[in-house]
């Protein structure tokens, strides 16, 4: 089995690059399936980690869409509320328009939750949500998850826009740590 070493960890392969596009062709069929060019759809990728899935899958989208890419940021609050969220970068209007958020993985689901607010401020007509990898264990909230590529375990995984503190990113497979025993 392919093996890494990212920083002091090794990660050995866990989903091959062949297998993620079989993923994502099943992800944007469902799509395709849902959606038409009448109903403005813009796909919003969340970036660092979902650029390489945006990528592949707005390229098997076969309805004319908007892409766009924003970054949630946190910064410390001058109140006692701690620690408050903002959406940077988005460049078009979302007002009116069905919104397909693009996410690399929703974990617990607190970064989705911010997500959903802040976008749901912009006034779109529908948000969706579109992820390639879920780990139901530890998914704690309510928002429905329309478009899920593979639900796993509570493995931590790197590659394909994923990171390990920021290395292995451009991996083009999916690979998970190695639990020595
Ligand atoms: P939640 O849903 O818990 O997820 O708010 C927040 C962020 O955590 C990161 N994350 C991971 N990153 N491998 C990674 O490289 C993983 O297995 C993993 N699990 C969570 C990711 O940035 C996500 O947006
Ligand atoms: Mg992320």
């Amino acid at each position: 089995m392919k093996r890494v070493t990212l920083h002091d960890k090794e990660f050995q392969v866990f989903i091959p690059h062949d297998e993620i596009q079989t993923i994502v062709k099943q992800v944007a069929d469902e799509i395709n399936g849902d959606f038409s060019a009448l109903d403005e759809v813009v796909f919003l990728s969340v970036l660092n980690g979902s650029f390489m899935f945006t990528s592949d899958l707005v390229k098997n989208i076969d309805f004319s869409c908007e892409v766009s890419f924003v970054k949630l940021s946190s910064y410390q609050g001058t109140t006692t509320t701690g620690t408050v969220s903002e959406l940077i970068g988005l460049s078009s209007s979302l007002k009116g328009k069905c919104v397909v958020v693009v996410e690399d993985i929703v974990d617990t689901g607190i970064t989705l939750e911010k997500l959903y607010a802040l976008i749901s401020a912009h006034e779109p007509s529908r948000i969706c949500v579109a992820t390639f990898f879920f780990k139901p264990e530890s998914y704690g909230k309510h928002i429905k998850i329309d478009y899920i590529g593979k639900s796993i375990p509570n493995d931590f995984v790197v590659g394909y826009g994923l990171d390990y503190d920021e290395l292995g990113r451009n991996l083009k497979d999916v690979y998970k740590l190695v639990v020595e025993k």
